[in-house]
């Protein structure tokens, strides 16, 4: 299985690494047998499988019980679990109670947490301080919705690149072994790749971060979510419904089951 020595190593040698979400047992199964290097359970979670509008509502218990689910599809992928929402925020005895609980019970390798003001920072050393792998996450962090106004791009303007920027010099001095980088201008994610020495993984952060992740349900088309920085691989949307809509008229017109469905009697000596 990778580990935070593999990630450094593909920073090194210029290779680039692949981050992808799953929630539950295939979609872990699956991303395992494509070979992604890092699966993350992420708090997208809350949009993409529970239906919520915002990532707001996810619960601890909510990624415990579905980093366990993709545990049991990828046995050996380094797993990710998200920081939910308001669990790191508090004091740091709560914040390592709950970064434990999540590889404890949920069987994630690290987890992930929003944010680089100075009380992140602190919520980050006391995790490293259990020998706690964390991920770091910068720009478009999507729990800060209410206090940015909505999803938009940051870092756009000068005075908001030079704080992200010095915010990702702070997470990696504080000891965090990758940082994501979301919704921010090509060039601001090249910046910071060049400038730290831990691997960036970017989501609409441009083409130079040492890797890329997206969603699992955008790349396979089970969103309406359709911003120009995810690729659509397959579009699951138009061929679900048109599986179950087949399966559904079969059953009406008496065409399923068929004779190779069914059982037969075991035949009486
Ligand atoms: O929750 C999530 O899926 C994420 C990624 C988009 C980085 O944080």
């Amino acid at each position: 299985m990778n580990n935070i020595r593999t990630f450094k190593k593909m920073k090194r040698k210029n290779e680039k690494i692949v981050m992808l979400t799953a929630y539950d047992y295939p979609s872990g199964k699956y991303a395992e047998a494509a070979n992604v290097d890092i699966i993350l359970v992420g708090d997208s979670l809350g949009m993409v499988v529970l239906g919520y509008n915002d990532t707001l509502n996810v619960t601890l218990d909510d990624i415990i019980y579905h980093t366990r689910a993709v545990r049991r599809g990828a046995k050996d992928t380094f797993i990710v679990a998200d920081m939910p929402f308001m669990t790191y925020h508090i004091t740091p005895e709560e914040t390592k109670e709950n970064a434990a609980a999540l590889i404890v019970e949920g069987g994630a390798n690290a987890v992930k947490l929003e944010g680089g003001k100075p009380g992140r920072i602190e919520a980050i050393k006391a995790i490293i301080e259990c020998e706690i792998p964390v991920i770091a996450h910068l720009g478009l962090t999507p729990q800060s919705i209410h206090s940015f106004g909505g999803f938009s791009v940051q870092g756009r303007k000068e005075i908001d690149h030079k704080r992200i920027l010095g915010q990702a010099k702070e997470i990696e001095k504080a000891g965090a072994f990758m940082l994501v980088l979301e919704g921010i201008p090509e060039k601001l994610g090249k910046e910071i790749t060049e400038q730290l020495s831990i691997p960036t993984i970017g989501i609409g952060a441009g083409r130079f971060t040492d890797g890329q992740v997206l969603v699992y349900h955008d790349i396979l088309g089970m969103t309406d979510f359709k911003p120009k920085f995810v690729k659509t691989y397959i579009d699951l949307s138009s061929v679900i419904p048109k599986a179950i809509k087949e399966y559904s008229n079969e059953v009406k017109k008496e065409k399923f089951p068929k004779e190779e469905n069914v059982y037969e009697p075991i035949k009486s000596l």
